[in-house]
Order: structure tokens, then sequence, then C-alpha cells
């Protein structure tokens, strides 16, 4: 795709900064089936999310696969959110250790909170699997997550490929939560790749700001601020995930420049997959998220087995947490780009309904590219 430099007149730019919408992946993709009894007297695993607000997977993708894939291992799983509430991250881990469960599976708001809940769970000889994000200076017995330095890496290539053709462009980029060890892996995956550009010359860089929570509607506000400090130029965004991207993109819209701008994401969320699809959006990463929950569970399964041999022959990868000077055993699945041209892939796998995809403003895309809605 070739983007033409963009400027606006900075005339034109007095404008008041307005929220930008949120992001554009509050709808969750609708579920697999719902939560389904566990056989009586199985196992009890604890599972706590984050938050919902970050991104759509959480709700829509992770909970409901978790679910499935803890069930096929004949497990009790009693899956909550945090809702970005580190108190009440806390708390469910109090009540999941008061009621018994055998192994707690965490994806963390931050290394801190999660460092504490597997403390606390260890102490009382529950076993922890870090989930998705690794708690530095943590205590978790293992790690399943996807190699996120290869997803940031991924990004790079992707707003690279974007900016073909654009002599001296302009970068932007919006990152993830610095509470977020992820956030951390995805920019320097994306530095090793834009890293030599920048210090080249051949790419500029405006700014690169930290979003608090991954919160999407402070980094439209945030993206704008910078968009508009820069006199309205930007030639490529870098968005940490599909949810900061819509905000972007809203902000992008609002100024007339969305699908003249290349910009990244991740999760392969529906509304990521309709804006690449829109042309509003070149890139997201799409991470298996089956994979991920499958092979939670059945780590999950072996632990609470007390089968430390076979979980370790599950986490064959380790990790190194550089706060704790510890090496984790670890499962680390690979990510895939997706732009436009391989869309198509993520619906094939069943991971996002092409029905949530193909809407009326991408139905033509869709046909293009083979995708059947019905
Ligand atoms: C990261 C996660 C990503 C991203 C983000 C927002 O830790 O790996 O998939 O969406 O959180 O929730």
């Amino acid at each position: 795709m070739r983007i033409r430099r963009t400027a606006l007149a900075a005339a034109g730019l007095g404008l008041a900064l307005t929220l930008a919408a949120c992001g554009q992946n509050a709808a969750a993709p609708s579920a697999p089936p719902a939560e389904s009894a566990a056989p009586a007297g199985a196992i009890k695993v604890g599972v706590i999310l984050p938050e919902t607000e970050s991104s759509a997977r959480w709700e829509g993708f992770d909970k409901p696969l978790l679910q499935q894939a803890m069930q096929a291992e004949g497990l009790d799983a009693d899956i909550q959110n945090a809702l970005g509430d580190e108190q009440k991250f806390a708390t469910l881990a109090d009540s999941m250790i008061a009621s018994g469960v055998k192994v707690l599976v965490i994806a963390s708001i931050s290394s801190e909170s999660g460092a504490a809940v597997a403390a606390q769970a260890k102490a009382q000889g529950i076993p922890t699997i870090d989930y998705d994000r690794l708690n530095l200076n943590g205590s978790s017995d293992y790690y399943v997550s996807f190699d996120n330095e290869k997803v940031g890496e991924l990004q790079g290539q992707g707003l690279v490929q974007a900016l073909e053709g654009t002599a001296n462009p302009q970068i932007i980029e919006i990152e993830g939560a610095p509470t977020d060890n992820n956030a951390t892996l995805f920019y320097n995956g994306q530095q090793r790749v834009l890293g030599p550009k920048y210090e080249s010359g051949e790419y500029t860089l405006v700014q690169s700001q930290k979003i608090d929570d991954w919160d999407n509607q402070v980094g439209g506000t945030t993206f704008e601020q910078i968009l508009t400090g820069n006199g309205g130029r930007v030639d490529g965004v870098v968005a940490a995930n599909d949810g900061l991207a819509g905000a972007i993109i809203t902000v992008l819209t609002k100024y007339g420049l969305n699908g003249q701008v290349p910009v990244t994401g991740q999760d392969a969320t529906a509304a990521g997959l309709q804006a690449i699809l829109r042309g509003d959006q070149y890139m997201t990463v799409y991470k298996p998220i089956k994979q991920e929950a499958e092979a939670t569970a059945k780590l999950a399964a072996a632990l609470a087995n007390g089968d430390t041999a076979a979980a370790d022959a599950i986490a064959t990868d380790t990790v190194e947490d550089p706060e704790g000077n510890r090496t984790v055993k670890s499962v680390l699945l690979e990510p895939e780009l997706i732009t436009r041209d391989n869309v198509k892939k993520v619906i094939d796998d069943g991971a996002v309904p092409a029905s949530e995809v193909c809407v009326a403003e991408t139905s033509a895309a869709c046909q293009e590219l083979g995708i059947a809605t019905s």
C-alpha cells in the first residue's frame, strides 16, 4: 500500500482536543458457548484476567476459550476479570485460594500485584501460571504466552512494508502500559526494526508514548496532542494493539487522514480486522489465543495432578526475568502478521466469525478476498 506523505495546514488545526472515540474494541466478538458445568468433583482451577477496556480479547477470546480448554481437561475453572482494579485482583485471588483451587492462573494488571498474588498462592502450596503477561520479580512456576518481542518485530516490519516509497516518514508511537511487561517486549521488538531507521535518519520519530492501562481513549487523545503538536504531520503510527489503533484511527478520521497513514495493531480483533478491510489500519498481529488457552489448561491439569514432569514436558521454552534474576519455564507461541491479504486466515481459523468482520462497509472487500459470510 503506497502511503502518500500527508500534512495538514497547521492553521486548520486550531481545534479543541476532543476525546477520541473509545477503543473500537469495546464490543467483544461473539464468544463460543457459555460456561458449562464441570463434572462433579472436578479439580478447581482459578483464572484471573486483568481488565476489559484495553482489548476485546480478554472477555471475547480468552475467557470462553479458557473455559472450553479447562473443561476439555476435566477441570472446574472459575474465571474472573479484575476490571483493571488491582485491589479486586487481590480479592479475587483471596477468594479463589479460600475456595480450594489447586492451581491459580493469572494475567496480571502489573508485575507488582501479580507477584504478590503468586507469592500468596505459593505460601499455600498452590502452583501458579503467569498467563500471557510475565510478572517480573515474581515466583510463578510457569509462563504461557507468545513470543512477544516477535510481536513487536512484526509490528515494525508491517509499518516498514506500508511505508515503502515514502521519503523521510515521520512516526508517532503509541505504546502499551508501563506496568505490562508485554508492552516493554513489544516495544523492544519494534525497535529492532525501527531503531536503525531512526538512527540513520531515514525515519524521524516524532514521539513515543506509553499509555497507562492501555487506556484506548487516553491513547487517542495523546496521539491527537502529539499530532497537532507536530503541525498535523504524521506518515506512520505504531499502535501497540487494536484497541489503541481504533482510537487513533478515530482521530485520523477527524483530520481526514484515515487510510492515508498506516497504523499498526495487535490481537486481530473484529474491530481491528474491519479497520484493515476498510483500509484504515495496515496490519494487526494474530496470536492464536485458542493455542494459548489449551496450553494453559494442559499445564494446569498436570500441575493439579502434581505431575511436574508432564508440566515440564509442556513448558519447554524459557524466558529470563531480569528483575527476579530467574529463568522461567514457558510456553511461547508463534504470532503472525496479518494485513489485508491474509485477513481470511484469521476467519478460516475460526478465531473471529466472518459475520463480525464482513459488515456493510467491508462486504465488498470480503467478497474480493473470498471471505464467505454465510
Ligand atoms: C497485552 C496483551 C496484548 C494486548 C494488551 C492489551 O499484555 O498481550 O494482547 O492486547 O495486553 O490488553
